[in-house]
Formats: C-alpha cells, sequence, structure tokens
C-alpha cells in the first residue's frame, strides 16, 4: 500500500525526532531521504572506484549503478533513450552546455522571458557579448503570468533569425509556470529551438519530455532529492549529435590521434573526466523514491500548503506576493516583498526565533528585480511534499507574530 506524504517524514533524517525546524527553502534545495544517503555511503564503502573505464569487480559495480541510474531518469522523464539523458553538474551546466553547444551565427535570435534565474539568462548574455547573437526579454503580464500574445509577435519580428526559445517550465522567482506546450509549437512554427528549464517544474509535477516535444531540457537534481552538485541535461538524440561538447576530454572520444580524434555519442561526449560517481549513484535513489510519488498529488499538496501560508500573509502591511494571490497559479513557491523591512533580516529572524528557513534576497533573478527597483529582494518560501499543512499554519503564525513587531 502506498504510504501518505505524512507517513514519508520519517525517511528524512533531518524531520524526525524533537523541535524538528520547518523547512521551506525547497526551491534552492530539497532535503534528502535515508536511500539517497545511505547509496552515497554503499559507493565509498563497498566499490568506491570509477565506472566505464577499468574492468576490475568495483569498476564493474560502479558502471552498472550508473547505466541504472541514467535507465531511471530517462523513464522517470519518458525520454525514448537512456543516452539521451547526460549527467552534469546542475542545471547551470546543462543550460551552459546547450548554449554553447549549438553554433551561432552574428544575428541569430534568442528569446528568453523577463524572470530568468541567472542559469537561463548569463549564457545567452555570454553569447551576446562574445558571439554577437540578439537576446531578447519577452516582457510578462503586470501580475507576472506569460504574456503569449507577445511572445507570438516577438517570434513573427524575429521572423527566420529566431534560432532558440529558452523558458523555464516554472518560475523560481514566483512558482508561476509557463505554456510550455504551447510555446514549443510557435517556437517550431518558426524554425527555431525550444530549450526548457525544468529546475523548479520537474522535482514538483510530472514532466514528460516526449509530451512537451521540446528540444532541450535542464534538470537539478539536488532539488528532485538528489545529491548535491548534481545535475542532467536531456536532448533529443539528432541534436546531441550535433551538439559541440563543453567538457573534451578523457571518455568523450572512441580514439584520438596525435591529430584526429572520434567523437563519442551522447551522454559520453558530453561527460568529460572522471564524474561524480557517488552523485550519480545517489540520484538513482532519489530517482527511484520520487517514482514511487504520485507526482500529481505532489502538486497539489504543495498548492494546498501554499494557499494557507498566502492566506495568512497577503495582506499584512508592507507584504506583496510576487504574483497572482491564488496559489493554485504558484504552485509550492510564495514570494513575498516585506516593502519596508529588510528580507535578509526578516529570513534571519524567522529562523532564529521561530525556527522557520526560508529564502531571501534575489533568487538568482536580479534582472527582474533590479528593472523593478526592488533592491532588498524578496522572502520565499517554497514547499515540499514532506511539508504539512500544520507547518503552514506555524509559519503563519510566527510571521504575524515578527510582523506586528517589526512593520
Ligand atoms: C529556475 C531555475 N533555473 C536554474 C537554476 C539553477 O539550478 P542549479 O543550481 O542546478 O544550477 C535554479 C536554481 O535555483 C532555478 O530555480
Amino acid at each position: 500500500m502506498s504510504r501518505s506524504f505524512d507517513e514519508r517524514r520519517v525517511d528524512f533524517p533531518t524531520l524526525r525526532g524533537e523541535d524538528v525546524p520547518i523547512y521551506f527553502d525547497n526551491a534552492c534545495m530539497t532535503l534528502k531521504p535515508d536511500s539517497v544517503i545511505q547509496s552515497i555511503q554503499d559507493y565509498y564503502t563497498q566499490h568506491p572506484s570509477c565506472g566505464g573505464r577499468s574492468v576490475h569487480r568495483y569498476a564493474m559495480a560502479v558502471t552498472r549503478k550508473v547505466v541504472a541510474a541514467r535507465a531511471k531518469m530517462a523513464s522517470f522523464i519518458n525520454a525514448t533513450e537512456p543516452a539521451e539523458v547526460v549527467f552534469t553538474k546542475n542545471a547551470t551546466h546543462s543550460l551552459n552546455q546547450i548554449a554553447k553547444g549549438l553554433s551561432w551565427q552574428k544575428g541569430d535570435i534568442v528569446l528568453t522571458s523577463d524572470r530568468e534565474h541567472n542559469s537561463n539568462l548569463v549564457p545567452w548574455l555570454q553569447l551576446e557579448q562574445e558571439v554577437g547573437i540578439d537576446h531578447r526579454v519577452i516582457p510578462s503580464m503586470s501580475d507576472n503570468t506569460f504574456d503569449f500574445e507577445t511572445y507570438e509577435a516577438m517570434c513573427a519580428e524575429a521572423g527566420s533569425a529566431l534560432k532558440v526559445v529558452s523558458l523555464p517550465q516554472v518560475g523560481n522567482l514566483d512558482g508561476i509556470e509557463y505554456p510550455i506546450g504551447d510555446a514549443c509549437k510557435v517556437a517550431h512554427d518558426h524554425d527555431a529551438l525550444m530549450v526548457v528549464d525544468a529546475a523548479q517544474s520537474a522535482p514538483h509535477m510530472p514532466v514528460d519530455v516526449q509530451a512537451l516535444d521540446v528540444d532541450f531540457i535542464a534538470f537539478s537534481l539536488h532539488k528532485m532529492l538528489g545529491p548535491s552538485g548534481m545535475g542532467a541535461l536531456w536532448g533529443r538524440q539528432e541534436l546531441l549529435d550535433d551538439l559541440r561538447t563543453i567538457s573534451a576530454g578523457g571518455d568523450t572520444v572512441n580514439w584520438s590521434g596525435y591529430s584526429d580524434l572520434e567523437w563519442s555519442r551522447a551522454p559520453h561526449k558530453f561527460e568529460g573526466g572522471l564524474g561524480n560517481y557517488a552523485g550519480i549513484i545517489g540520484t538513482g535513489a532519489a530517482i527511484d523514491y520520487l517514482s514511487e510519488l504520485d507526482m500529481n498529488a505532489v502538486h497539489e499538496r504543495e498548492i494546498k500548503i501554499n494557499q494557507i501560508v498566502t492566506d495568512g500573509v497577503k495582506d499584512l502591511s508592507g507584504i506583496e506576493i510576487i504574483g497572482p494571490t491564488s496559489a493554485s497559479q504558484r504552485g509550492g513557491i510564495c514570494s513575498m516583498l516585506t516593502n519596508g523591512q529588510d528580507a535578509h533580516d526578516l529570513a534571519v529572524i524567522l529562523d532564529e526565533a521561530g525556527g522557520c528557513m526560508v529564502r531571501s534576497g534575489m533568487h538568482c533573478v536580479h534582472s527582474w528585480f533590479r528593472d523593478r527597483g526592488h533592491l532588498d529582494g524578496s522572502l520565499r518560501a517554497s514547499f515540499y511534499f514532506y511539508n504539512t499543512e500544520q507547518e503552514a499554519k506555524t509559519f503563519v503564525d510566527t510571521f504575524q507574530e515578527i510582523h506586528n513587531a517589526m512593520f
């Protein structure tokens, strides 16, 4: 029989015992279940060796686990082939591999939104500075939701110069979901590639790469119960064949001579050098864990928790929720401007006096905050399936008390 989300709290070491703090910083990094921690320990204690090279028993054990982890990730996102899954350091690495692996001509147009994490902004800005691509920003509606009409108009204006549309599936600033499927159809109508940053969607809802019909997707596995410093990149095999690696070296070629070489195919072409085997094996355990969950139910639970927090803070003086007030449009993120009080100060007090951990600052979305003059950033509470409605209520009580004293 499947276990409830509440029953699963015991799987997480930091959620066991007395006086457990409230962890609402899941958009940054999720907690890790015992099975992930154990799999990493097993790697270091049972076969601390390198995979894909040596043929002794330790190395073969590692190779088998790496192959299994890749297959699990492929199945979790419904990829057609495990070879379409490349393990990376993080979503940032994945997006850099895509941006810098494509071939560019001066004037090629790339569209992103105005609410990008730096991971999906800085690589394009770098290409603009170094190669002369034309990076354009799609403005959001006044409530921060995606402006589809403007997007379509900008695609039409770009015409045949449009090369890539790169959007998050869910924004880390505010939790708002983008209409990726529809945006992808428009991009493809213009023969452009569709790149998706799934750092904030894949941990929280079903992501089916075939159903989305996009071209490349970046994942952040440390936001999916996986070990720190792990990410993944999915791409269509034929596109990965043409993508230039940014990590040339050991394990990326079938053979090399003094003046020539033959590249391996994906995923190996992109995984140069000795890998993070502990991280990859831990990822396999994380995907096993996530595969036991109903991802639609994860999404619903986060919305419920978010609505309790939203209702408890939205009418307080100085507090302004970023995005629509209905939590159903903001998934598992409640980000608020704290006009008149420093968000970092509030975050420290929430933790030290109230036992609630949240994120404060600009969340790597400097462009949005700077453009609007909100230089203190925001206070962001972000939820996961192991959080509870009781935690949300305790957070609200704590926040209201601090608010009464400070505002
Ligand atoms: C939307 C989004 N994209 C990209 C990233 C970067 O992820 P990573 O730390 O895996 O590079 C984050 C991290 O917070 C994010 O929220």
